[in-house]
């Protein structure tokens, strides 16, 4: 991890429009873009494409069409539009059925009401779909809860929750998420926090991931074990064979790009591995932020060369 100076100014950089826009416009079209090593393209076909070859290596797969931070109705109801054209492309090619999105894409900034029809129609076209709903920072944990919960509660229950380690109310909503069944995907969390709300160490965020994890795993529905930390995955493997956790209540979730070597390891073992697609041209922010998870990756954007997904 980069130090917190560090991850705020990447994160900072993930908030600017400005950038966003240039480099929607320039960036990717360029064969030497780093930003494909962890992007799988701008377009759907190019998405379903990364889809297959995922499938073909033994493991599942998530789509997550790129955009956040909306701000206008008419975009936010574009983006809805794009998904419904997508989960149309996804059902004819045959790959699985699993995507992921943000609310802040469907216009949470803008009205929420507005971000909630958009969900609803979106989940109403993708009636046999997974559909996980990201965690994006601490001002819209609360409220994307509520929206998750009051969808629940209408009978789509094909959406899926995320909940963020490094966050301290992350027990409370872990204990709400569960008393209606729902499935979660733990992560260790990708925003800057100030420490009012969030654990600044890795140590500190680390433990916390840990006794979520376990308690996931004991008492969730299908939880998923989204992150690349081998002390994470180890202790995974470790409480579910103490505890005779078979391998099909629960899955290992890591991002395209990252720790290929292990994602195989992983699925050849029996474990299930899904691995989180993004595409579309919106990816700076999301590229920002895995810029700011680790320092070699700055490197090698710097030095200009591809590498290695170990
Ligand atoms: P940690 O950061 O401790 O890294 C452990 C090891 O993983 C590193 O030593 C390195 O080897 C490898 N690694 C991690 N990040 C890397 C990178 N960028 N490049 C190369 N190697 C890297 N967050 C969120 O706030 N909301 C969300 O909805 C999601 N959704 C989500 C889905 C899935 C499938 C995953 C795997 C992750 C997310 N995240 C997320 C991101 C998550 O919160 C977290 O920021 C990253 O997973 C990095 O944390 P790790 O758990 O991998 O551990």
């Amino acid at each position: 991890m980069l130090d917190s100076a560090a991850k705020a100014f990447f994160h900072l950089l993930a908030r600017s429009r400005t950038l966003k826009h240039l480099a929607a416009r320039y960036g990717f079209r360029k064969p030497t873009s780093f930003a494909r090593r962890f992007i799988a393209g701008e377009t759907v076909e190019e998405a379903v494409e990364a889809a297959r070859g995922v499938q073909a290596r033994g493991l599942l797969q998530t789509l997550d069409y790129l955009g956040e931070g909306v701000t206008t109705l008419a975009e936010a109801a574009a983006a809805a539009k794009d998904y419904v054209r997508i989960i149309e492309a996804v059902t004819q090619s045959g790959i699985e059925r699993n995507l992921s999105l943000k609310l802040t894409q469907l216009g949470l900034d803008v009205d929420r009401a507005s971000a909630v029809d958009n969900l609803r129609t979106i989940l109403e076209r993708a009636r046999d779909f997974f559909v996980r709903i990201d965690m994006e920072s601490s001002r819209y944990t609360g409220i994307t809860l509520d929206i998750f919960e009051t969808l629940w509660q209408q009978g789509y229950r094909q959406i899926g929750a995320v909940l963020q380690a490094d966050l301290y109310r992350t027990e409370q909503d872990v204990q709400r998420l569960l008393q209606f069944g729902a499935r979660i995907r733990l992560v260790k969390g990708a925003y800057k926090e100030p420490k009012s709300v969030a654990y600044q160490k890795k140590a500190d965020v680390d433990a916390a991931y840990s006794r979520l994890l376990t308690r996931l795993l004991r008492e969730g529905n299908y939880p998923a074990v989204a992150t690349h930390d081998p002390a994470m995955i180890d202790l995974a493997r470790r409480v579910a064979a103490d505890h005779q956790i078979s391998f099909d209540r629960f899955e290992f979730q890591m991002l395209y790009g990252i720790r290929r070597d292990l994602q195989n390891q992983l699925a050849a073992e029996g474990y299930r591995v899904r691995v989180y697609i993004p595409f579309g041209r919106e990816w700076f922010p999301y590229f920002m932020r895995r810029l700011g998870e680790r320092p070699a990756n700055v490197g090698f954007v710097l030095r200009g060369i591809t590498f290695d997904s170990g």
